[in-house]
């Protein structure tokens, strides 16, 4: 008789957009007359920019004519895309990064959960508390995690970094050792940020205690503010205990299109291994490659017209988050993020855990947010709002919020 993988089932309840979208769907069964809002799940509404969408079509027709056709992508990326990101990204940046470290993919959210794939069972992580949950829950399929506590809602084997209030949302090195860690600034789900001195920090502590910085860069084109870096590798030393994670999702909207990358320098290595080589075997036994139509438009990202397109839209979110940033405050809450992050932080009022102040909301406002307590521990208490919503909802759900 076979055999499942036990680790499964030590995952404690569904996934946490999961379980969200399944009571907003089954709240609005019940409600159908109910406007509801959602500023949960940070998910894009803004359309493709129009840069996008002409290279989409132009890779379309190539696709109908039998010179241009194309099949199979090579694994690790189109080299047009990964030139564009090397120049754009790194080598705009002074990162030292060449085109065949970058590892072209589908997303970022697959990435994070795959990479931990290369490393052993026993490797210890440590992860900010709060977490975007993908970091524990794959550590957790694959056996890494130990035992987990239902009341604390902490496993035995991992090493939490609590980000609250007292600490500006920033993590403090750990007391004790961990193996890999998992790092994304700005951060899913705080919107805080860390200066490129403080991630220095973190840089020289990995590189000093043997440890591998998994650093999620989703965000980085929603970063103002000039001291806080948009790459891991703009601080010394990254290229010998650093992978980065990169999306197209946030900065260009293509979440329902799929795109991202994961930079693995050929300097990080365990021994003589490369772990460049490792990520490599993975990609090319387990991934096709993305769509050529798709890197396609993420070229279209980096071109002239790409990029100031862009620029926009992310201006235009920015200003939703500047909406509920001030529109919180007035009303007297206390709030973070949304600076240098399209995420808003706020406390719940009174004693509400973040799970009532969620029902709360839903009920009262027809609002959906995040509850704190999702992403870790020290979310309990704390409520995420997303600024990817549109202008006019954002608006109006800030509007119920006050009115409660
Ligand atoms: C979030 O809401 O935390 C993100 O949209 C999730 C993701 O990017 O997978």
């Amino acid at each position: 008789m076979f055999k499942i993988n036990e680790n499964y089932l030590k995952l404690p309840g569904s996934y946490l957009f999961s379980r969200i979208a399944g009571k907003v769907n089954a709240f609005q069964k019940e409600n159908p007359e109910k406007s509801i809002i959602r500023l949960g799940i940070g998910d894009v509404t803004q359309p493709l920019a129009p840069a996008i969408i002409s290279s989409l079509h132009a890779a379309v027709d190539e696709m109908a004519d039998a010179k241009t056709f194309r099949g199979y992508a090579p694994d690790l990326g189109y080299e047009f895309l990964r030139n564009a990101i090397a120049k754009n990204d790194y080598a705009g940046r002074g990162c030292e990064i060449a085109a065949d470290e970058i590892f072209v993919s589908d997303g970022a959210k697959c990435d994070s959960g795959n990479i931990q794939e290369i490393f052993s069972t026993d490797n210890k992580i440590a992860v900010c508390d709060p977490v975007y949950p993908v970091y524990v829950d794959t550590n957790v399929m694959a056996g890494r995690t130990g035992t987990y506590d239902p009341s604390a809602e902490t496993w035995s084997d991992v090493i939490y970094m609590p980000c609250t209030d007292a600490n500006d949302f920033a993590p403090e090195l750990p007391g004790e050792t961990p193996d890999i860690i998992y790092l994304c600034f700005p951060n899913n789900p705080t919107g805080s940020a860390i200066t490129k001195a403080q991630l220095q920090e973190w840089v020289d502590y990995a590189n000093k205690v043997g440890a591998v910085i998994i650093y999620d860069a989703a965000y980085e084109a929603y970063i103002s503010e000039a001291d806080v870096p948009h790459s891991i590798y703009e601080c010394a030393g990254a290229r010998t205990c650093a992978i980065e994670l990169r999306s197209f999702s946030k900065n260009a909207g293509f979440t329902g299109v799929r795109l991202g990358f994961t930079v693995v320098p050929k300097d990080l290595k365990c021994g003589d291994i490369s772990l460049h080589a490792l990520w490599a075997r993975r990609h090319g036994t387990k991934y096709n490659g993305a769509p050529y139509m798709i890197q396609r438009a993420g070229e279209a990202v980096y071109s002239p017209e790409g990029k100031e397109q862009l620029k926009k839209q992310v201006a235009y979110y920015m200003n939703n988050a500047n909406v509920i940033y001030e529109g919180l405050k007035s009303a007297g809450y206390s709030v973070s993020g949304g600076v240098n992050a399209p995420y808003i932080w706020l406390k719940t009022p009174g004693s509400m855990t973040s799970w009532e102040f969620f029902d709360f909301l839903l009920e009262r406002a027809g609002v959906v947010g995040t509850p704190g307590s999702g992403f870790g521990p020290s979310g309990e208490g704390y409520f995420r709002l997303t600024a990817f919503g549109s202008y006019e909802n954002t608006v109006a759900a800030i509007k119920r919020i006050k009115t409660l």
